[in-house]
């Protein structure tokens, strides 16, 4: 578990890092995001009716979901002070609560069992990812799963795009994810193009 003036830290940076790039980070994201929408179109063909988004940032996911499963309920947890006024602005009907993945017990969030927890380009910038995947895992209803969407290890792209793009990355304090933790805890993982990113899946079982 990360210290507390780790954390602290931490959520000094995104506040300082998204102050002003709050209002067109949707817009320039779209750019390298990728692989976001193909795994919010597979969500909306699942049956689940809570899903709590670690990491929400502008709330963008959550938008994009409810559009499509209003009958859903929605939570998110977000250290960023900036990012979580910006989406409970957007989205007054959402429960968000501040908190870090590795710390915060949000398995109470909606008053329910939550069916999905979602970490999109999220887990690349968290301190602990063990400490983060546990605690959606133990967060999850039976038959819940941890959905993850993230950078890769870019090894398809040529070689000084793939170089450029993690020394830009490391300036956001974003490490492209290890896979390992999510199989280690006998979760799937497949790669997007070129390997840009992972779709990880980890399911609770049903008993
Ligand atoms: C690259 S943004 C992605 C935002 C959104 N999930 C999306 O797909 O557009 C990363 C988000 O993770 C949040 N974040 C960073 N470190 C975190 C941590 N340790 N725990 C939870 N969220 C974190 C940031 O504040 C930011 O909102």
């Amino acid at each position: 578990m990360p210290e507390a003036e780790v954390l602290d830290a931490h959520r000094q940076f995104l506040n300082q890092s998204y102050r002003f790039t709050r209002h067109f980070y949707d817009l320039s994201r779209k750019y390298y995001l990728f692989g976001r929408d193909k795994v919010l179109d597979d969500l909306v063909t699942e049956r689940w009716d809570t899903l709590v988004e670690i990491g929400p940032g502008t709330g963008r996911n959550i938008k994009a979901l409810m559009r499509r499963r209003p009958n859903a309920r929605y939570g998110g947890v977000e250290p960023c002070d900036e990012m979580r006024e910006h989406a409970r602005t957007r989205l007054p009907e959402v429960k968000m609560i501040p908190g870090f993945a590795e710390t915060t017990d949000y398995a109470d969030l909606l008053g329910e069992p939550i069916d999905r927890v979602l970490f999109s380009y999220c887990l690349s910038m968290v301190t602990d990812v063990d400490a983060a995947l546990d605690r959606a895992y133990d967060a999850l209803a039976p038959g819940g799963e941890v959905v993850v969407v993230d950078f890769a290890d870019l090894d398809g792209l040529p070689r000084l795009g793939s170089l450029g793009l993690r020394t830009w990355l490391k300036w956001f304090h974003v490490t492209p994810l290890d896979p390992q933790p999510i199989i280690d805890r006998g979760g799937l993982v497949q790669y997007g193009p070129r390997r840009y990113y992972i779709v990880g899946r980890l399911t609770k079982p049903v008993a």
